[in-house]
């Protein structure tokens, strides 16, 4: 890859802090989920949910940063959790203990020279703004973040250069609730649902903004959950909705990156009678678009108007149909390299910035051997393939700034609230019983990695 290419990792404060009621944390939207994003959550917080604990990274992130600084890394991607620095969301001052956290989180990777990479929400807004405003419908939801951003940017501003202001930020239309809070759909699903995309939106352009006048260095990406849609067959029918199911992606970084909606998005409000309250000024606003591209790529999904094959896809998170040509892994998702490629030069196509690989890994269940370690060659197979592709796009001409992987070491996973679902390249002893010694051990995939980044990348020069 190209000199200076950030070769890293991804975790998300949710799945790996815990700590979640320590040091002035109220809970988050994560923290009340039962089991994941299309699972149902828990307002009262009774559930054990397994992000409450995390794997304690709150306690063991100088052991953590030591291992990721041994690994090679050049850039850490983490989150702030947002109810750690305003716990309730309506605070008029931040929780200096929980700035505290982070400063020392950066003091640690600055020692190792590991550039971070914050993503200001990843699925963490408080869980108080939720219930009280129904999350991102809420205007007043809108002006919280951007206080909450604006802290972030001003404090850290000499510290942190690269910025995401939501992850995955299409998992709103999938996923209200994780996405942005929203708990009443009320009569009219899609009018709150796209009430809530177009705050949201608001709320990433006026943190771009923001950023930018505070400091020209600082860069700020948006992140979408990629992953290309196939037409299951060739039929025109099959290729006219996968049109559509692109463009709910596109919808997201046609605004981020373009600055405006894309024309479809106006016709299909008029046509299904959504109305969008704006505020005068929400399209200039939404001009100020990110500096890069950020996306997460862990597979492709097949479209089909055929109902008996729709019948057949639902229950899988994007209701996607079997791709026949592709294999799967343990939990059904499609294993597609060559799309990964495919969806770099798309969105490069597309948008003409750069773009910044902020996700991709495989879950998968891991056993201790015999020896003690962890042979997971799965992982590296997967990996080695995704990186092959991303190389074969950087030489297509693409411009990548940097990858990284989901994860460097074990995390709950987001979408069914397991510690089996793992996708570290550091094991850790955490089960789903809640047993465990929360001991790491480096696998086979973390010496894989630290070559990969040491030769900056797979294929020979
Ligand atoms: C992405 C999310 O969707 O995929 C992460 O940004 C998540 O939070 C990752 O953990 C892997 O998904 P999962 O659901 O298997 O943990």
């Amino acid at each position: 890859m190209k000199n200076g290419f950030l070769w890293g990792c991804a975790t998300a404060a949710n799945q790996m802090e815990g700590a979640v009621l320590e040091g002035g944390k109220q809970y988050s939207v994560s923290d009340a989920l039962k089991g994941g994003m299309k699972g149902e959550y828990d307002l009262d917080v009774k559930c054990n949910n397994p992000t409450h604990t995390g794997v304690d990274f709150y306690r063991h992130y100088k052991e953590d940063i030591e291992l990721f600084a041994q690994m090679g890394m050049k850039v850490f991607r983490m989150s702030i959790a947002w109810s750690r620095v305003f716990p309730t969301g309506v605070e008029e001052r931040p929780n200096e203990e929980g700035l505290a956290f982070y400063d020392k989180v950066f003091d640690e990777l600055e020692k190792y020279n590991i550039e971070p990479l914050v993503t200001i929400c990843h699925y963490e807004m408080p869980l108080y703004l939720a219930k009280q405003y129904n999350g991102f419908t809420s205007r007043k939801v809108v002006d919280a973040f951007v206080k909450y951003a604006k802290v972030l940017f001003e404090r850290y501003q000499k510290r942190v250069k690269y910025w995401v202001t939501f992850n995955e930020i299409n998992v709103m239309l999938i996923s209200p609730f994780c996405g942005g809070g929203i708990i009443e759909l009320g009569e009219f699903p899609e009018q709150a649902v796209y009430q809530g995309i177009h705050n949201q939106l608001v709320a990433s352009a006026r943190a771009v903004e923001y950023a930018h006048q505070v400091n020209k260095e600082m860069l700020v990406g948006c992140m979408i959950a990629s992953g290309p849609w196939y037409p299951l067959s060739c039929r025109p029918e099959d290729v006219f909705l996968t049109m559509h199911k692109n463009w709910n992606t596109y919808l997201f970084s046609d605004v981020q990156a373009k600055g405006s909606y894309p024309f479809h998005v106006w016709n299909e409000w008029e046509k299904k009678g959504i109305r969008i309250i704006m505020e005068e000024g929400d399209l200039e606003v939404l001009k100020h678009t990110v500096d890069f591209v950020g996306i997460s790529y862990y597979q492709s999904r097949c479209a089909s108007t055929d109902l008996a094959e729709q019948a057949k896809a639902k229950g899988n998170l994007f209701d996607a149909c079997r791709n026949p040509y592709l294999k799967v892994s343990e939990w059904g998702w499609p294993i597609d390299p060559l799309g990964f490629r495919y969806t770099l030069n798309m969105l490069y196509d597309r948008y003409q910035k750069p773009i910044f690989v902020l996700e991709t890994g495989l879950g998968a269940r891991d056993t201790i051997a015999e020896d003690g370690k962890i042979h997971d060659d799965y992982r590296i197979a997967y990996l080695d393939a995704h990186i092959r592709a991303m190389e074969a796009a950087y030489e297509d001409g693409v411009d990548i700034l940097g990858l990284t992987v989901w994860a460097p070491i074990d995390m709950v996973s987001f979408s069914t609230g397991e510690m089996a679902k793992r996708y570290g390249m550091i094991y850790v002893d955490k089960q789903d019983d809640g047993s465990g010694t929360y001991k790491r051990i480096k696998k086979d995939s973390y010496d894989w990695y630290r070559n990969v980044i040491r030769n900056n990348g797979l294929r020979e020069e």
